[in-house]
């Protein structure tokens, strides 16, 4: 499969990443078929969106017209089977194993294109145990987005034990294509981004939890300390707290003690303060 030979790219989840990268794709102009589980989602998917790009036309980044355009190369579905034509799915469903493998199975029944290139937007997990469950494991790569999709430059793109060279190269090309800049690293939990980040965010919630500072001091202090755009807590908020707790456990699974789960994490989760997504997590968007 080469670049040029993409015309349709399916994205599987409407969420925080999922319709951000639907949106990338579609401003690139690949015809874009946007999955979620419930209308619900898929709509909310369509407005973050619409905001989005409405952003870009204020500051005049780019037209009334183009913004239009770009929205009318998206397709919102809640079928499965209208993944059928893509020749390049990138799934972005929650942070679970079980199900990204579920989905995975599906695609092998659903999709017509026998050089279709499949891809997960997994944060920390293997691709090489995903690619297992593709029939086409050589033909099965990861490409981590960041959050938020539209303004982050780097992509990492992740070869498995069987991903080809040839499909790697499609990787980087495509992240090329779509005016993003790659990197290119081993499959190995959390990879270069979160094996880092991850233990860091995770920290600065222990700092909270053992009392040594405010929230608000915690980032402040490292954006100052550290000229980050923003602190451990505003950007666990960002991510998502489920995201962050599912992360952090896969780390703490596979590299040992060091990168355990604050236990305040894991309490927040359990109250469901997710953070933006659901209107309250360190901080109040409601
Ligand atoms: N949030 C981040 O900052 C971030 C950054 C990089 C990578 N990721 C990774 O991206 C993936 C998605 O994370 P998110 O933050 O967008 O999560 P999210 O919770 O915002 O969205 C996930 C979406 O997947 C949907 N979903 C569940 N099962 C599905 C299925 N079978 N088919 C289609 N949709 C399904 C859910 O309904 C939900 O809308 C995860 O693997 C995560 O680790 C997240």
């Amino acid at each position: 499969m080469k670049v040029e030979d993409v015309k349709v790219v399916g994205v599987l989840g409407a969420g925080t990443m999922g319709n951000g990268i639907a949106q990338v794709c579609a401003a690139a102009g690949f015809e874009v078929i946007m999955r979620d589980i419930e209308q619900k989602f898929v709509d909310r998917g369509m407005e973050t969106i619409k905001k989005s790009l409405s952003k870009f036309v204020q500051k005049g980044k780019i037209s009334q017209d183009e913004m239009d355009s770009i929205v009318s190369r998206i397709r919102p579905t809640v079928e499965m089977g209208d993944l059928a034509e893509a020749d390049l799915v990138i799934e972005a469903v929650i942070e679970n194993m079980d199900v990204k493998k579920r989905v995975i199975k599906e695609l092998n029944e659903i999709v017509k294109n026998q050089e279709a290139i499949f891809a997960s937007n997994t944060s920390t997990l293997s691709i090489t145990e995903m690619a297992a469950v593709c029939r086409r494991p050589d033909k099965f790569v990861g490409i981590h987005f960041m959050n938020p999709v539209p303004l982050m430059k780097g992509v990492e793109i992740v070869r498995g034990l069987l991903t080809s060279e040839e499909t790697l190269e499609f990787a980087v090309e495509f992240i090329r294509r779509i005016g993003k800049e790659p990197v290119v690293c081993k499959d190995s939990a959390g990879f270069i981004s979160n094996r880092i980040l991850m233990p860091w965010v995770n920290e600065g919630i222990y700092v909270l939890y053992e009392g040594i500072a405010t929230k608000e001091e915690i980032d402040k202090g490292m954006r100052l300390f550290t000229n980050v755009p923003m602190g451990p807590l505003e950007l666990a908020d960002l991510i998502g707290l489920d995201i962050v707790l599912a992360a952090v456990e896969t780390l703490h699974r596979e590299l040992g003690d060091k990168y355990k789960p604050c236990p305040l994490l894991k309490q927040m989760v359990a109250a469901g303060l997710l953070g933006r997504k659901t209107g309250r997590g360190f901080y109040d968007y409601r």
